[in-house]
């Protein structure tokens, strides 16, 4: 019998996830299978349960599940523990553990596919939902000088803002208390050009920029060419947005680098294989092209 791995999420349809795995299970030559579970709210602890009866390897969780998986698992790495969200489940010696590889899966493609290290640099991400989230953590562990966050609601970006300050500066949950600046702002502050001026890396994190939902969510003339505008809406993989930076003269990073490394880290947890990530790439260009 196959091994079975899948994804947990509502709705699912449009997950690129299996396409992904799958990809990379057939060339590598693995026992493996990679299914997608419509799962609704009001069913995530038997989804979560069912797991070890199943005897189900592992999981990803998607949308709106990532937080509401927790109090169902019984260990969490300390990503998944910093970012408050878990994105892979892996079943481990009886033990169901949870895992956050988003964050980690950003910062990869940041580094490989753009060549951008993120030590000392001002960053503007746009947004503060899920993906933000873990986005914002993830810059502030590797060190960025400023994080700025500027979101629709701003309260939301706050919240957020706070969360990572309390935890920077707290030795028990391992961080290294530093200097980081982190604030959250109002997508239509006017305080948001002067932070353009100081940034290095600009983020979009919010879902402004797929097919039906374009609107600029700022002056595109804030942008410049010592920027570098990454966008995480895959759908199409070239956003206007970063149509707009190449016009300016800024380097550009789609979001298909993220999508494939945040798979890539939860093959390896689950299988203990490289993802043949380049292979991958293909496949889903063809996919997201057609
Ligand atoms: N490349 C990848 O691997 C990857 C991974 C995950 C997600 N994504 C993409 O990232 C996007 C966000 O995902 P998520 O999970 O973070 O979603 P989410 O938790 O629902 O957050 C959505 C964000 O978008 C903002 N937003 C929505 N509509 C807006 C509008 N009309 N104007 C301004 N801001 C708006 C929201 O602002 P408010 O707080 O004001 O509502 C919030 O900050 C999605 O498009 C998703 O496809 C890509």
């Amino acid at each position: 019998m196959k091994n079975i791995l899948g994804i947990i999420g509502y709705p699912i349809g449009h997950t690129l996830s299996p396409l992904i795995h799958n990809t990379a299970i057939k060339h590598i030559g693995l026992d493996y299978i990679y299914l997608p579970f419509e799962v609704k709210k009001e069913n995530i602890a038997l989804a979560i349960g069912g797991l070890k009866g199943l005897g189900i390897k592992g999981i990803n969780v998607t949308i709106p599940h990532k937080e509401s998986v927790i109090p169902y698992l019984e260990t969490l790495d300390d990503n998944a523990k910093f970012i408050g969200a878990v994105n892979t489940i892996k079943l481990e010696d009886d033990k169901i553990k949870g895992y956050n590889t988003d964050g980690l899966g950003f910062l990869k493609s940041l580094k490989i596919d753009a060549k951008e290290d993120v030590k000392g640099k001002n960053i503007i991400i746009l947004g503060a939902g899920g993906s933000a989230r873990a986005i914002a953590i993830q810059m502030a562990l590797e060190k960025a000088n400023s994080v700025i966050i500027a979101n629709r609601t701003v309260e939301r970006g706050k919240k957020l803002a706070e969360y990572i300050k309390l935890k920077v500066h707290d030795p028990s949950t391992g961080w290294v208390p530093r200097k980081l600046k982190v604030k959250a702002i109002a997508l239509n502050d006017s305080l948001l050009v002067e932070y353009f001026r100081e940034a290095d890396i600009i983020i979009n994190a919010t879902s402004i920029g797929m097919k039906d939902n374009n609107n600029p969510l700022f002056p595109y003339n804030y942008i410049s060419n010592k920027h570098l505008v990454c966008d995480i809406v895959y759908r199409p993989i070239e956003t206007n947005l970063l149509k707009e930076a190449l016009l300016r003269g800024a380097r550009i990073l789609n979001g298909l680098g993220m999508l494939i490394y945040q798979g890539s880290l939860s093959f390896k947890i689950w299988t203990g294989h490289e993802m043949p990530v380049e292979i991958v790439r293909k496949t889903l260009m063809k996919e997201l092209k057609s």
